[in-house]
């Protein structure tokens, strides 16, 4: 059985105490039912609880992600969070390229690829983050956005790098809103994503690079899209907060309810 990778995305829905408990939680669910085996799977607090929740996840198998990063070192950077920063307190993996960074806090591509460097080069394995919006999807738009998002993202990473780096695909219009992308709109993507990086790379960097399916994945839908040749796992947002609905997702997506 391939393993997949499962993440959660908790975005502003937590205090402290709450991040700490939850991230109790999973680390015990996962160690009762030996999901280790099966999945990797990492949370992504925000940034101001990573310490909390590393705290909280010590001993487990469950990996620490952070939601974005800035791609300077260190410096006068008022307000931002650094790789190394990132590092020092646990995190193995970061976001970067979230729609929401991108259609709401205006990230471009560009900065999106300087971020995407910074963490490979300070050893970090960042998730990328690409997806249409609706509108794009309608005008048939969506393999020419991908494809953009995925050039520009990738611009000036190495063949070496690719094996620590992980795409997740993510249509603007399925995140958040109880909408999914049906198993094909995702396989069709996801098989698209991995043709772009077999010409940008190779086919057997093509074939390695883990390539995620995020927007409303439910333990319900989990199975089907995951159980998708070119889907590798899951970019879990509003789920990712209730333990049961997140190990429901891990269970149904790693096919272990047959076993
Ligand atoms: P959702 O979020 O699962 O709540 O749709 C996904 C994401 O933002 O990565």
């Amino acid at each position: 059985m391939r393993k997949k990778f499962i993440a959660g995305n908790w975005k502003m829905n937590l205090d402290s105490s709450t991040a700490g408990a939850l991230a109790k939680s999973l680390a015990a669910a996962l160690k009762k039912d030996k999901l280790e085996s099966y999945a990797d799977v990492a949370v992504c607090p925000p940034s101001i609880y990573l310490t909390t929740v590393a705290a909280a996840l010590a001993g487990s198998s469950i990996a620490l992600g952070a939601q974005d990063v800035f791609y300077e070192k260190n410096g006068a950077f008022t307000g931002e969070i650094s790789t190394e920063m990132l590092k020092d307190v646990g995190c193995r993996y970061v976001i970067i390229g979230h729609s929401e960074r991108r259609h709401v806090i205006g990230e471009s591509d560009q900065l999106i690829n300087k971020k995407l460097c910074a963490a490979l080069s300070a050893g970090l394995e960042p998730i990328l983050c690409i997806g249409e919006l609706l509108e794009e999807r309608q005008a048939s738009q969506t393999e020419t956005v991908i494809e953009r998002q995925l050039r520009q993202g990738l611009v000036d990473v190495k063949k070496e790098a690719m094996a620590r780096l992980t795409i997740a695909y993510e249509p603007v219009w399925a995140i958040g809103t109880g909408k999914t992308a049906t198993a094909q709109q995702a396989q069709d993507a996801h098989a698209f994503v991995r043709g772009i990086l077999a010409d940008i790379f190779d086919d057997g960097i093509a074939r390695k690079t883990r390539i995620q399916y995020g927007g409303s994945v439910k333990p319900a839908n989990a199975a089907e899209l995951m159980g998708q040749k070119d889907v590798d796992g899951a970019l879990v947002g509003g789920a990712s907060l209730k333990v049961d609905d997140f190990v429901g997702i891990i269970k149904a997506g790693c096919d272990l309810e047959h076993k």
